[in-house]
């Protein structure tokens, strides 16, 4: 079947990227915002029967940036999703590197809805055929996915760009719990022996107010703290805070998705980060690492 590559608003570069790997065609799309508010995106094309019968990979992440939020690109992506099936698509792909809501995948306070999981009942109405998202902070929440649903991991690619910056004595720090798992498939990749530290994180479900500790040995360590995603850059910039006073020598933020919301940066920079590392799941300045090659693999 042919196929054909519709890179969405929020994923214009990676999208043109994953076509230029599959060695397909890639098609934008153009958008506004009406005056009530509702959006609007339309394909890119004057003929529709360029996507009747055929295969359509739509690469939109749902990231928030300066440009729109989750929300908006979400219904940005249903909309697509919409119109290619309108249009005949015989097989709809959907690639959203950045998933939206995926936090949201427990109940912390009684009366919340867990919407990391209901996101796909929306999705599953639409009826699509394969959905691939990239290091989802709780992979679980695939599983309500009525179709293939694929947990694409980065680390590696982010573990060979550390080593080529010549870290050495690497210790692997998981900033929370919830991050141990991670760190730990993340430290395989710089080999057999290199240890996982983990700090002890508590959030005020309430407030969003983060406090941590932990006593460890990181003196002469080259120190990476990984985690899923640096959102206000809180957890980052304490742990790399932490780090630097239990004798790191240099500490590398390394996150999948870098939001950097608020003042991020600012805040990571000041803890005394020796450099932030993110991939293109979203536009960001810290992207030091595509996500098209091994997102176009699967896609082969
Ligand atoms: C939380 O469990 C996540 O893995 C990240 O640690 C968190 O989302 C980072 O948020 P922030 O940058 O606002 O501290």
């Amino acid at each position: 079947m042919e196929k054909i590559l519709i890179a969405g608003p929020a994923s214009q570069i990676l999208g043109v990227k994953i076509a230029q790997e599959l060695g397909i065609e890639s098609i934008n799309t153009e958008g506004k915002t009406f005056p009530d508010g509702e959006n609007y995106i339309r394909i890119n094309i004057e003929d529709e029967t360029l996507i009747a019968g055929k295969e359509v990979i739509i690469v939109q992440s749902t990231g928030p940036s300066a440009s729109a939020n989750q929300n908006a690109r979400l219904m940005e992506l249903f909309m697509m999703i919409d119109s290619v099936k309108r249009m005949g698509a015989l097989k709809i792909i959907v690639v959203a590197p950045y998933l939206a809501y995926a936090r949201q995948d427990k109940i912390f306070r009684p009366g919340e809805s867990q919407f990391g999981n209901a996101i796909f009942n929306i999705i599953n109405n639409f009826g699509i055929n394969e959905f691939y998202a990239v290091d989802v902070h709780a992979p679980i929440i695939l599983n309500e996915c009525s179709c293939k649903a694929i947990n694409i991991d980065s680390m590696k690619l982010l573990a060979d760009y550390i080593k080529s910056l010549g870290a050495k004595d690497i210790v692997v720090v998981a900033p929370d719990k919830g991050a141990i798992e991670r760190s730990s498939a993340f430290a395989n990749y710089f080999g057999e022996n290199v240890p996982v530290e983990v700090f002890e994180k508590e959030r005020d479900v309430k407030t969003g107010e983060i406090k941590m500790s932990g006593s460890l040995n990181l003196n002469d360590k080259d120190v990476v703290i990984a985690d899923d995603i640096i959102a206000t850059g809180g957890t980052m910039a304490t742990a790399i805070k932490l780090a630097k006073a239990n004798g790191a020598r240099k500490v590398f933020a390394v996150a999948t998705h870098a939001l950097l919301l608020q003042q991020a940066k600012y805040r990571i920079l000041k803890a005394g980060v020796d450099e932030i590392i993110g991939t293109d799941s979203i536009d960001n300045e810290v992207c030091r690492v595509s996500l098209a090659k091994i997102i176009a693999d699967y896609l082969k």
